[in-house]
């Protein structure tokens, strides 16, 4: 069975200062870790092993995730000193691999309900040596986009322009034939959109794509990231209420909102479209709005906070 690489060694710059002490896979979504959410995904397509390639903040996975036998998964941990970019992070994980079965890759900040199990299938089947994710967007404008032949054969890996040729993008998922990962070179700053993916295809490479436009979200954006959180927990309610936290009878969440575990909010709190992630205290009659708290905040009596990145040192409008 493949086993997966997850990328989550980035800098998550654009969800700043949520990620100044929390890496941005770590952020919490609809109660739990981005990554966590990967991982059921991942597991339900059958795959039961994962790498995961950390730079940025390594240190606060593996408190986590461990050897991941609580999801029933065997967890790895590649670090790399300084980040080697996306290219460099996948050849350093797979040193930890030693198998002639398809690789998979994923972005650690996507969040993806496609076909995985499909995607490999169909890899295999085609004896390809790369097959990307590709959704399609309405406007593909803001992203880079990748168009196909009719056979489904990646014929061109475009940058960001005006008038895209297609509304296909890379959505972040990749699976890989073992032998082609060792074309990246080691320990060795790679970007693999900007430049494995490229040369593969003008080498003639076997690059195909497997597209699928179910449910995709790139949470790297703060407005993406809230959204994103409120609608998975929209799906069975208004709100969600992790175990092991206090929420008070008096107190009303509303708009898709969380509360991670280990939180308490007291009375009369107001909660609305907001994310509250673990080990927090929201005082009583505080009212939040489309924010996110940061682990570990306490909130005071009374406050008002409305489309605000909160943590324990400042509070900064969401841009
Ligand atoms: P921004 O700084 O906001 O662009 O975020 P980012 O640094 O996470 O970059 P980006 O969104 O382009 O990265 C896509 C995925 O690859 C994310 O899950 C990152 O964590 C991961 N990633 C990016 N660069 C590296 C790297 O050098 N090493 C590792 N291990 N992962 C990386």
């Amino acid at each position: 069975m493949a086993t997966a690489i997850l990328l989550v060694g980035g800098f998550g710059t654009r969800l700043m200062p949520l990620t100044k002490n929390t890496p941005k896979p770590m952020l919490t979504v609809a109660g739990i870790p981005v990554t966590e959410h990967q991982l059921k995904m991942a597991k339900a397509a059958g795959i039961t092993r994962i790498v995961l390639a950390t730079s940025y903040l390594a240190e606060l996975f593996t408190p986590y995730f461990g050897d991941g036998s609580k999801w029933g998964m065997q967890i790895q941990y590649a670090v790399e000193k300084s980040p080697l970019g996306t290219g460099g992070a996948i050849r350093n994980a797979a040193k930890l691999i030693n198998s002639s079965e398809s690789i998979v890759i994923l972005n650690g900040d996507v969040l993806s309900s496609h076909n995985l199990a499909e995607q490999i299938r169909q890899h295999e089947a085609h004896g390809a040596d790369v097959t990307l994710h590709l959704t399609k967007v309405e406007d593909a404008r803001a992203y880079g986009c990748v168009p196909t032949d009719p056979n489904g054969r990646v014929t061109a890996f475009l940058e960001k322009m005006e008038n895209p040729v297609t509304n296909q993008i890379n959505a972040g998922c990749y699976v890989f034939n073992p032998r082609v990962l060792e074309s990246i070179p080691l320990d060795t700053v790679v970007s693999v959109e900007r430049e494995t993916f490229p040369a593969l295809v003008a080498s003639g490479a076997a690059v195909y794509g497997y597209i699928e436009s179910s449910y995709w979200v790139d949470i790297g954006t703060p407005h993406a990231l809230m959204n994103a959180s409120t609608e998975i927990v929209n799906r069975d309610g208004d709100f969600l209420i992790m175990p092991g936290s206090k929420v008070d009878s008096s107190a009303r969440l509303t708009g898709g909102s969380s509360v991670a575990g280990n939180c308490q909010v007291l009375a009369g709190a107001l909660i609305d479209s907001s994310i509250i992630e673990s080990d927090c205290s929201i005082g009583s009659n505080a009212q939040i709005s489309r924010s996110y708290i940061s682990k570990g905040t306490k909130v005071e009596d009374g406050a008002k906070i409305t489309s605000s990145f909160v943590t324990n040192d400042e509070i900064i409008s969401i841009p």
